[in-house]
Parts: structure tokens; C-alpha cells; sequence
């Protein structure tokens, strides 16, 4: 596998696969791998695929107070582990080769996608996300790319911009992959300690008893309440738990898909997980 740093060799590399002509799946990533990135690559790779993974920590979706300055960087350990999966080609821009002096334009999904849930609290962080997926799909030109679902509200903005901005990719959603005791894989899990560790668990337990309450037909209010409850006797300051849309994000409706979601914070980590609710 090779790694590129630079547009011109990236363009070389991407034109190389298209001779071939093999179709280019493109896997975005801020690095620090672990086996939920895995499932992503895992998915992208088939007959006649190259997969091209991007590991770039972007500043522009990170809020003055967070953590872009201790978030994990391990890039030589992340190579090979891509490689060992097959992924084909590593783009690793510098910072400035991604945001080169004078660089001026902000892309904005707007409305209720980006200021809810997350994006009422980290301003700005869906316009950063934004701005660097569309930059990366120029550069890579890739015909299909992979999300999880761990970040459904980013899946959801993503699929909003491709379409609403006509980019010809295809975005696929991956299921969020776990711990054997269902903490969602994150590369901020390494924050937490020992005590933490374990009660991050009540944020997956909490989502899961509250989706199969409400999918029974129980009020959702009470269900929200009790999962809210539940998270701050763990030891976590909850942000949100909301019972939402799965596609808009904005009313739910027991008609169409639905989807819980929730962020809360225990000690100084964030941590963010959701679920489907299956109507039963
Ligand atoms: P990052 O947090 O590194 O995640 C890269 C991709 O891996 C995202 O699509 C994310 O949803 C997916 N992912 C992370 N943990 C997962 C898990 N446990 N199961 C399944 N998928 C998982 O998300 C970003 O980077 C950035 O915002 C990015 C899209 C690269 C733009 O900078």
C-alpha cells in the first residue's frame, strides 16, 4: 500500500486505478484506527475495487474548546493495519496541503440537519465536516464512499450534501461495530479510564433499553427520561437523548424510520452512540 501526501501525487496514484479500470471506493478518516474504520475498509474492498483511505485530522470541525491538539495520531500503526486489510492507497495530507494559505470558502448544509443534536453543540462542526468531505471527494473522485453509522447525524448530513451538491457518489452507511460488551468502538475510547470504561456502558445499555421500550409502543417521553436517568447515575453529564427521524433528524413519526440518539460526557471524554428502533 502506498501512502501520498500530496494532490499531485494522489491524482497519479487515483489515475493509475482508473487505467486499470477498476471503480474507486473512498474511506475518510481522522486515523487512530480501530476495528470499527476496519468494518468500513472491510466493505469497500470487492472485485474490481481500489479502496483508497484518507486518514486527516481536520481542524476546521473541531470547536476552540476541544480536542484537536491531544486527539491520537498514530499513523505509522494505522498504515499498516489499512494495509493488512487491503486497503490500496493512504492519502495523508499535511494541514496545509488541505488548507493552503488564503484558502476561504465554508460549506453549510443547512437547516434542521446541522443545527440539532451534535450541531447545537459543536457550532460549526458539520459546516468543518462538510467542507472537508466535499474537498476530499474532489480530490479522490471516488464513485462510491464509506460512513458509519456510529456518526449517524454526520451519515445524514453527508448524504444530504452529495445529493443537494451532485457529487456522483455513493454513500453507503456501515453498522456500528462494538465492543463485546456493546460500547461502540471509538478512537476517543483510549481517554477514558479504567472506572469510566466501565461505566460507559450505561450509554449503549441506556439507548438499547429505551429503543425496544418505545418500539413496544411505550411513551417516548418516559423512555427518554428514564435512558437520561440511567446516564447521569452511570457518572455521565448528558447532552442530549432525542428520539429522531432517522433521515431528516427532525420530528419522529412511528410511520418512517426512527432512530435514538445520544451524547454525554463522562469525566472529560465525549462520547456520542445511537440505535435503531424496530417497531415490534
Ligand atoms: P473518524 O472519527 O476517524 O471516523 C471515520 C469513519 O469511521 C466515520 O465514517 C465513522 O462513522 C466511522 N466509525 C468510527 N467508529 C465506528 C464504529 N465503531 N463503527 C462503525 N464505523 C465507525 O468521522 C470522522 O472521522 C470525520 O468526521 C471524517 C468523516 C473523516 C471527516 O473529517
Amino acid at each position: 500500500m502506498q501512502t501520498v501526501r500530496t494532490l499531485h501525487a494522489l491524482r497519479e496514484a487515483v489515475a493509475e486505478f482508473r487505467a486499470e479500470g477498476a471503480r474507486v471506493a473512498l474511506v475518510p478518516t481522522m486515523g487512530a484506527l480501530h476495528a470499527g474504520h476496519m468494518a468500513l475498509i472491510e466493505a469497500a474492498r470487492g472485485p474490481g475495487v481500489r479502496v483508497v483511505a484518507s486518514i486527516f485530522v481536520n481542524p476546521k470541525q473541531f470547536g476552540p474548546n476541544e480536542d484537536l491538539a491531544r486527539y491520537p495520531r498514530r499513523e505509522a500503526g494505522d498504515a499498516r493495519m489499512l494495509a493488512e486489510h487491503g486497503c490500496d492507497l493512504l492519502w495523508a495530507p499535511a494541514v496545509e496541503e488541505m488548507y493552503p494559505d488564503g484558502f476561504a470558502t465554508t460549506v453549510s448544509v443547512a437547516g434542521g440537519l446541522t443545527d440539532v443534536l451534535d450541531g447545537a453543540a459543536r457550532p460549526g462542526h458539520f459546516d468543518g465536516v462538510a467542507t472537508v468531505v466535499l474537498k476530499l471527494f474532489n480530490q479522490v473522485r471516488p464513485d462510491v464512499a464509506y460512513f458509519g453509522e456510529k456518526d449517524w447525524q454526520q451519515l445524514a448530513v453527508v448524504r444530504r450534501m452529495a445529493a443537494d451538491l451532485d457529487c456522483g457518489v455513493e454513500i453507503v452507511g456501515v453498522p456500528t461495530q462494538r465492543e463485546d460488551d456493546g460500547l461502540a468502538l471509538s478512537s476517543r475510547n483510549i481517554y477514558l479510564d479504567e472506572g469510566e470504561r466501565a461505566r460507559a456502558l450505561a450509554l449503549p445499555r441506556a439507548l438499547g433499553v429505551a429503543a425496544r421500550a418505545i418500539g413496544r409502543g411505550e411513551p417516548a417521553d418516559a423512555a427518554l427520561a428514564d435512558a437520561r436517568g440511567a446516564l447521569e447515575s452511570a457518572g455521565f453529564d448528558v447532552d442530549y437523548v432525542a428520539l429522531v427521524d432517522a433521515e431528516t433528524l427532525g420530528e419522529a413519526d412511528a410511520g418512517r424510520p426512527r432512530r435514538l440518539l445520544a451524547a454525554a460526557r463522562i469525566g472529560t471524554t465525549r462520547l456520542i452512540d445511537n440505535v435503531a428502533v424496530e417497531e415490534v
